[in-house]
């Protein structure tokens, strides 16, 4: 597997486990979508590579009105893309999007995950499709699978067959069919299923994203159930993490887009840097101005309480899968790597 570490941002001043990667992203200079299908005239490259010049790049990005999403459609309008942003919600709701392309270069199109027309109908005038479409959570209608393995290889399936080219898709960087989390479980399969339809699919395992309105940071921010207490499963002392910015993850799509050698490959894609959890919560109680006190919940006390808070009706602020997805629990580790000497 091939891994891009992305190191753009300056080293924290948390204490560091190890240092991981080596510094490496990738850029690629030129266009290289290589067009099957007829060009329309306003894809021909053009202008000096900023918002209003054109790349040569239309994508359809599914799940742009997300965390990434956002980031990602940013990146693609600063360098002149036309984007086409399939959209379940009201359009006023992801009017924030509008600034980022220029004039006419953003086609916001309803969508419907279930309906092969509609995805058939978002990719028709793309040379690239990226697919962010995520859900933390289980609902009534979209089961983990129907998310993670469904959906993702019923867009590669039509991006196979649209002749486009350039298929990215987003997985999780520890996506493991033998996880005790359905969540990632579920992304290892879809990986699969999206080779299958599409051998050429960029496949990104990014770990953790932070950011502004990420749900890493925010979650363990917004964490006091009980007064300033904050519970962490052995302190956070036996979880270690790495982070990545999600600019960064954006700029990695980016240059998985512009680069032709990236084809078919799979990317890991991590902060420089990995840090005990108990570190990093500590650090954004410390950035917030408010006292840390952890104290340490056992497993199944975690669990029980994330059942819950699973139950409510709204974004569930934590439920026993992330629980698990989060922190592995050790037997299950251990289980892993004898299950891998077995297989090897
Ligand atoms: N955030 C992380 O730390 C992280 C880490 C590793 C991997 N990833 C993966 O990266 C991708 C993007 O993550 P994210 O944080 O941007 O996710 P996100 O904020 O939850 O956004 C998910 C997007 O998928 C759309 N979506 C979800 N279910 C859908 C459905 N049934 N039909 C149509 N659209 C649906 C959402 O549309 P609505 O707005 O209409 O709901 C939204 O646009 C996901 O695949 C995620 O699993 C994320």
């Amino acid at each position: 597997m091939a891994t891009v570490a992305l190191v753009s941002r300056p080293a924290s001043v948390l204490p560091k486990i190890s240092s991981s990667c080596s510094s490496a992203i990738q850029y690629a200079s030129s266009v290289s979508t290589v067009q099957q299908r007829k060009l329309h005239h306003a894809l021909i490259p053009k202008g000096k590579g900023g918002r209003s010049s054109s790349s040569g790049i239309a994508a359809t990005v599914f799940g742009a009105t997300g965390f990434l999403g956002r980031y990602v459609v940013n990146r693609l309008g600063r360098i002149g893309s036309q984007i086409i942003i399939p959209h379940r919600c009201d359009q006023y709701d992801i009017m924030y999007l509008r600034p980022m392309g220029d004039l006419g270069q953003l086609i916001f199109m309803e969508w419907d995950a279930r309906d092969k027309d509609s995805i058939k109908r978002a990719l028709e005038h793309s040379n690239v499709v990226i697919n962010l479409v995520g859900r933390e959570w289980e609902t009534r209608n979209y089961r983990f699978e129907d998310v993670y393995v469904t959906i993702p290889q019923q867009i590669a399936r039509a991006a196979r067959e649209a002749g486009i080219t350039k298929f990215i898709h987003m997985s999780h960087l520890n996506a493991d069919i033998t996880s005790p989390s359905k969540y990632l479980r579920n992304k290892a399969v879809g990986e699969t299923a999206v080779r299958d339809e599409f051998p050429d699919a960029v496949i990104m395992k990014p770990s953790e994203m932070f950011g502004r309105e990420d749900k890493f940071f925010n979650h363990y921010a917004n964490m006091r159930w009980f007064g300033n207490a904050i519970p962490l499963i052995a302190l956070g002392k036996k979880t270690v993490k790495q982070p990545v910015h999600v600019g960064d993850v954006a700029k990695a799509i980016i240059n998985a887009v512009r680069d032709p050698d990236a084809n078919g490959k799979t990317y890991a894609l991590v902060g420089p840097n990995r840090y005990l959890l108990h570190d990093l919560v500590e650090y954004i109680y410390a950035v917030a101005h408010r006292p840390f006190m952890p104290y340490p919940l056992p497993r199944p006390l975690y669990h029980l309480a994330s059942r819950f808070f699973s139950m409510s009706p709204f974004e569930p602020w934590i439920t026993p899968d992330k629980v698990d997805r989060v922190r592995k629990p050790r037997f299950w580790n251990n289980f892993s790597l004898l299950w891998g000497l077995y297989q090897q």
